[in-house]
């Protein structure tokens, strides 16, 4: 019987390259988005279904569970792979701005894996897939807010891993470096306080850099394929860098000592900056 992927933000970037290469391969997908009606492209694939998934509404991703376990009998693998960046220096963040993120990017993830884990428990078997970042094991200008829930849901899913263990589920970490997809476009939040002008000069440069990056990275299908690499590999390992320049800096940052790292962070990020005091 073909295998059944849950996919998490499957309406652009990372999740719906994934469900077009899961489904490629001949899984079942259940592909979930906030606005199954506007989606048309993964529609039209045989063995693709959307339903609808606000990671922030516990009664849709229950209802989305039960519905992708009836239409396919059974769910193999999740991807929490909904998510964005809240984006800016930190003083200019609104409470409101730093909870939606939080409660995206972090509690999002942990309302999917609640709702998921009895029925994998009960199995004895299921593989629970989150998109990190590179950004969840080491961190950049202007993005504290954004790095802080990928951090934690690193820590998150490598303490669960032990407790899942017993039952033969898997939790697997995808870390994507700069991937070029609408996370920094559509997607993002830019925090901006009226009246708040220091940081101007450091803004403008480090925002330039980083959607530089942005703008010169892979597309998504090469996070996808780590994911349906991970989907497949049946052993423990919990973390898999994937595209753009992850593998490379996260290795760099386990070689070198944090303070030289920073320094290499600052000569690309920081590039063109200079202080006015
Ligand atoms: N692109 C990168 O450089 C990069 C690097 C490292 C990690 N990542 C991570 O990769 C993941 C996917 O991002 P992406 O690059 O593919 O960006 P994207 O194209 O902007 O996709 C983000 C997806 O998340 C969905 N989403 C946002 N809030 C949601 C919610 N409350 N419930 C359900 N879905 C929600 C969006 O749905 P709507 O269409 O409804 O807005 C969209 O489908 C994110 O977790 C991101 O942090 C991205």
């Amino acid at each position: 019987m073909n295998k059944t992927v849950l996919i998490t933000g499957s309406s652009s970037g990372i999740g719906k390259a994934a469900a077009r290469y899961f489904a490629e391969k001949g899984w079942n997908v259940a592909a979930t988005m906030r606005t199954p009606s506007k989606e048309t492209e993964l529609a039209g694939l045989p063995n693709v279904r959307l339903f609808r998934l606000d990671v922030m509404d516990a009664d849709s991703i229950r209802q989305a569970i039960t519905d992708a376990r009836t239409a396919f009998g059974g769910i193999d693998v999740i991807v929490n792979n909904a998510g964005y960046g809240a984006v800016g220096v930190f003083e200019a963040a609104t409470p409101e701005q730093i909870q939606r993120q939080f409660d995206t990017n972090v509690f999002g993830v942990m309302n999917v894996i609640r709702e998921i884990l009895p029925y994998f428990r009960e199995k004895r078997d299921g593989t629970i897939i989150n998109v990190t970042s590179m950004g969840g094991l080491i961190t950049f200008p202007i993005y504290s807010v954004y790095h802080g829930t990928k951090w934690a849901v690193e820590g998150f899913s490598e303490a669960l891993s032990f407790e899942l263990r017993p039952f033969n589920i898997r939790v697997k970490n995808i870390e994507p470096g700069a991937i070029k997809t609408d996370f920094y476009e559509r997607s993002m939040d830019l925090f901006r306080k009226d009246g708040l002008t220091d940081y101007d000069e450091y803004i403008r440069v480090t925002y330039a850099n980083s959607q530089k990056a942005g703008a010169d990275a892979p597309g998504p299908e090469v996070v996808a394929k780590k994911i349906f690499q991970a989907a497949n590999d049946r052993s423990f390992r919990l973390r898999y860098p994937a595209g753009g320049q992850s593998p490379m800096l996260l290795a760099l940052r386990r070689m070198v000592p944090l303070s030289w790292f920073h320094g290499i962070v600052r000569s690309v990020v920081e590039k063109g900056f200079r202080p006015a005091v």
